[in-house]
């Protein structure tokens, strides 16, 4: 088969995401591929006879589920070192916050990622991004935040690019005020104006897509998350924020009044957070992992996000500290144990609303002219994704229209 050829897989339930509320369910559906976009979506037997002409290739699917490829939209997946010594301090009655203060927490991982090359930390990561593959993840997003200094946030980008050669779309993130590093140990604002500095030379080297910032007590104040935006944008980057995870910092107000692409985490998002993020059609990533793994209790405002109609998403958030986790059908199933999202919900919000997450509207659907990324799933119905946990029913990948793995 030449690439451009056509190719129809068939014979398939699809959940196509195509409108605004439902699955979009389609029986006895079809997809018709050409050049790695899709070429024609709909019930195989509508497919229009012109179409059918130059078909090289038919995959039929024997009654199998597609989706759209997922969208992991929040991970901090390269960094040296793990973290259990801290989980078993946790356990014995320490917060995840005074591990924070006495110096653990980010700053061991921060530690342990300058110590180590490119290579290894290349070696570490991608058996990671490989067990989210096995899910059925097609795009990526990495943050850095473990290097704290140009050299060190530049390394652990590059990686982070290089994973794309497994056969995944990645985009990156720079997350430079994540903690403060050691050597800026009293002077907080000289690290963010060096962080602010970082920007234009990171986005010159092709190494950032977007520019994200943890607003919280222990981490950056509103005022430097603001400065921190504001050489965001002129360096022409788009931004998004860890904001309201331990404590409502107004934080997503701020964000929304620089158009960000989302607020993340937000259990303590106010009234004031979602209507401002609905204005600004900010997305909300909702991070079930790291409430599971921190123990929290405060739900975020999942039914005020819905009654504002702020597009809702989920992401593993995958990192050393509060989400060591690497399973996005675990996310599926915990939005709707914890956050009472439906499955559908939970499903939109690692396709479509992970895509727009990200500014990618070339994915997250199943429909004409977008990317023909997709898995096929041995389950009769959606809804089953969300519902099994140990169990994954990935039968295959599609990647740009060709069969991964
Ligand atoms: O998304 N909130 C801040 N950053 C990460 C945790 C990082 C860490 O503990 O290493 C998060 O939860
Ligand atoms: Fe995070």
């Amino acid at each position: 088969m030449t690439d451009g050829g056509k190719v129809l897989w068939t014979g398939a339930t699809l959940a196509t995401f195509a409108a605004e509320r439902d699955w979009g369910l389609v029986a006895d559906g079809a997809l018709l591929v050409e050049g790695g976009v899709l070429r024609w979506v709909g019930p195989a037997a509508q497919l229009p006879s012109g179409l059918r002409e130059g078909i090289g290739e038919v995959h039929e699917l024997g009654g199998a589920l597609v989706t759209p490829g997922l969208i992991d939209c929040h991970t901090h997946l390269v960094y040296g070192g793990e973290r259990s010594a801290e989980f078993e301090l946790r356990l014995q009655g320490a917060t995840y916050e005074e591990i924070a203060r006495a110096g653990g927490g980010i700053r061991s991982t921060v530690a342990a990622t300058r110590a180590a090359s490119e290579a290894a930390l290349h070696a570490l990561a991608v058996p990671r991004a490989r067990a989210l593959m096995a899910e059925g993840l097609t795009t990526l997003e990495v943050k850095s935040g473990y290097g704290l200094s140009l050299e060190d946030e530049a390394k652990c980008l590059r990686v982070a690019r290089q994973l794309a050669d497994l056969g995944l779309t990645v985009r990156t993130t720079c997350l430079g005020a994540h903690a403060l590093p050691p050597e800026f140990e009293g002077r907080q604002d000289a690290y963010v104006d060096a962080v602010c500095g970082w920007l234009p030379e990171l986005k010159r080297q092709g190494l950032v897509d977007a520019v994200d910032a943890f607003c919280e007590r222990i981490a950056f104040t509103p005022a430097q998350t603001r400065r921190v935006f504001e050489a965001a944008r002129a360096a022409g980057l788009p931004v998004k924020l860890h904001a309201e995870q331990l404590s409502d910092q107004g934080g997503a107000a701020l964000a929304a009044g620089f158009d960000a692409l989302s607020c993340d985490h937000l259990e303590w998002l106010s009234d004031e957070g979602v209507a401002a993020m609905a204005r600004a059609g900010t997305v909300a990533v909702l991070l079930p992992g790291a409430f599971y793994f921190l123990r929290e209790t405060k739900l975020p405002p999942v039914q005020a996000l819905r009654d504002a109609g702020v597009p809702i998403a989920l992401a593993t958030d995958h990192n050393p500290g509060s989400s060591p986790g690497l399973s996005l059908l675990l996310m599926l199933n915990m939005a709707c144990t914890f956050f009472r999202m439906t499955p559908e919900e939970a499903l939109r919000g690692l396709t479509v609303n992970a895509a727009r997450a990200l500014g990618l509207p070339d994915r997250g659907r199943l429909a004409e002219g977008l990317r023909a990324d997709f898995c096929i799933w041995d389950a009769a119905h959606p809804r089953e994704l969300a519902y099994w946990f140990g169990r994954n029913p990935l039968r295959q990948t599609v990647v740009a229209g060709r069969p991964r793995d």
